[in-house]
């Protein structure tokens, strides 16, 4: 699939079939978020994989009951491991690489799922303490989002988009 129209093509599922995801397929999205551009190559993305029910309850519970996190076969949890960064960059490693670094490959997962045929939604609505206790992440590590993956049970249109003339600027501000 053309970039471009992977891009384009992409929309947020909140409704998904019972239809497995192999682990192969889950493979090939972390291979795709761990390509992803870091600041300083540090890669301070950790993936947790969660396929449990009881588990995937929990974190829709934590997502203020976004209840289509638990119906996708599997969820992945994209954290930064912030102490990475800051060994690396400080203050600004920590509070703004890390991020960076973990949303491009959240983007990643997202692309790579749809061109395979898969539905995602990045789930940033979370109560992270809650996310953090259910999944046992250690401090110096932040959830960053919560992206149920499985086959789309709906196709939903395009959301707008604000207009080049809005968002671009020459030469300054
Ligand atoms: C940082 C971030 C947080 C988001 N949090 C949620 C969320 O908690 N629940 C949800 O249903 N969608 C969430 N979304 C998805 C957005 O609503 C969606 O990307 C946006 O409406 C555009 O639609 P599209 O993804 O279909 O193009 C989030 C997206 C981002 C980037």
């Amino acid at each position: 699939m053309d970039v471009l129209e992977t891009i384009k093509g992409r929309r947020s599922i909140r409704a998904f079939r019972s239809q497995r995801v192999p682990a192969e397929i889950v493979e090939k999205l972390i291979d795709a978020a761990r390509w992803a551009p870091s600041a300083g190559n540090i890669q301070p993305w950790e993936f947790i994989i969660v396929r449990k029910p009881e588990i995937k309850r929990r974190l829709a519970e934590a997502a203020l009951d976004q209840t289509f996190i638990e119906e996708a076969p599997v969820v992945i949890v994209i954290c930064a491991n912030e102490d990475r960064s800051s060994l690396g960059y400080g203050m600004r490693g920590k509070t703004l690489y890390s991020i960076q670094d973990t949303a491009a490959a959240i983007q990643n997962i997202l692309l790579t799922a749809y061109s395979l045929g898969l539905g995602t939604c990045w789930v940033g609505a979370f109560r992270e303490e809650e996310a953090r206790k259910t999944l046992k992440i250690p401090h110096g590590v932040r959830p960053v989002a919560i992206v149920p993956v499985g086959h789309p049970a709906e196709s939903p249109p395009p959301r707008d988009r604000r207009p080049m003339s809005q968002v671009v600027h020459y030469e300054t501000f």
